[in-house]
């Protein structure tokens, strides 16, 4: 693990990202001290527990020593709760949000509640609390409608609100770069997949879900939008190699430069659960989402050069796998 980082603190750390974080964290050195900030909306302590076992803080919050994963249950909007979880804290890896385009145009406030007032307070607390590195997982959303490969150069026009609080998000984790010389790195997420995306929304987890329940697939528009599908394992080493960048107040686009339609994305799935499973699958056509982006890749050129990380998963293997995982690991 190398670099002195040995007290992690993840917010949103039993959800997909934070769960698959955490087990490689453990794989490389199983005596870090590991803190999840977590208010179990999306995630749960059993869903954390697939990798760990786990203490949950129910009285107080000491600072961070012990090895060991502990939980503490709570909100990102709560200030105090961030300061005293920060407390002993090497690097903080900030993955809570209102994830997704649709929950944020159901209510933009709270959208931006959660991805802007409750960074902040993960920013202040790193910075009262001398916190050497801080991680913040962003994603491909602040750019908006932009001819790709888009670069971390583009000019971002948000065209949702998710997009916006994505974006303030950059701007807040620059700011405390430029201001207090706190460590931030803000990685571009585009379109994750991969085993333990058990409650994901998003196309891939979903339409396993649905394979595995016999419904059918509803691609939105005709199917030719597309997107950067990129592994779980990616996105996990992508992190692993920010908390120990010594550059700070950078952003960087973490994809895989493929770009691959929905339509086509369906196709190789149907196959791959075909022939890994015997499940037969179908697909209708609904109307186009709302505030959708139709065309989403990314130029990596920036995180090879200055991260040193380069993805390594292909979409057919990956989603092989992630087929696999689910046949034999996921209960509904
Ligand atoms: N999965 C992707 O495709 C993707 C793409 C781009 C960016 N991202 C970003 O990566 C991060 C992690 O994504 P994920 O896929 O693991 O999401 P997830 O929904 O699986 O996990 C998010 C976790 O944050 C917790 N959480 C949500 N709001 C909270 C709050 N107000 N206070 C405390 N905890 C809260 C949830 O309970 C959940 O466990 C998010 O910031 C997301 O915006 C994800």
């Amino acid at each position: 693990m190398g670099n002195g980082l040995r007290n992690w603190l993840i917010t949103g750390g039993c959800g997909f990202i934070g769960v698959s974080l955490i087990r490689q964290l453990l794989a490389d050195a199983a005596d870090l001290s590991i803190r999840v900030v977590d208010n179990l909306s999306g995630g749960s302590q059993r869903d954390l527990e697939r990798v760990a076992s786990v203490r949950k803080l129910d009285s107080g919050i000491p600072p961070m020593s012990a090895p060991g994963v502990e939980l503490v249950a709570a909100d990102i909007r709560d200030a105090s709760t961030a300061m005293q979880a920060a407390a002993g804290a090497d690097v903080i890896v900030h993955l809570a949000a209102n994830t997704g385009v649709q929950p944020s145009l159901r209510d933009p406030v709270m959208d931006m509640e959660c991805n802007v007032v409750g960074l902040v307070n993960y920013l202040e607390a790193a910075r009262r609390n001398g916190v050497d590195s801080f991680v913040f997982a962003s994603s491909s959303a602040p750019i908006g409608r932009a001819e790709p490969p888009v670069t971390e150069k583009t000019v971002c026009r948000p065209i949702s609100p998710y997009g916006a609080s994505k974006l303030a998000g950059e701007a807040y984790c620059s700011a405390y770069h430029g201001s207090y010389g706190l460590k931030t790195v803000a990685l571009r997420f585009s379109n994750v997949y991969g085993p333990l995306s058990v409650r994901k929304g998003s196309v891939v987890a979903l339409f396993i879900r649905q394979a595995l329940a016999g419904e059918p697939w509803i691609i939105n528009g005709d199917g030719t939008q597309t997107r950067d599908f990129i592994h779980i394992d990616d996105i996990v080493s992508a992190l692993v190699a920010a908390a120990h960048s010594p550059h700070g107040g950078e952003v960087y686009q973490i994809s895989t430069q493929v770009e691959t339609s929905v339509a086509s994305m369906a196709a190789m799935l149907s196959d791959i659960l075909r022939r890994e499973g015997g499940i037969e699958t179908t697909t209708t056509f609904g109307p186009p989402l709302q505030a959708d982006v139709m065309r989403s890749w990314a130029d990596i050129t920036k995180a090879r050069q200055v991260l040193g990380w380069r993805p390594g998963r292909e979409l057919r293997e990956g989603l092989e796998e992630t087929v696999r995982w689910f046949l034999e690991k996921y209960q509904p």
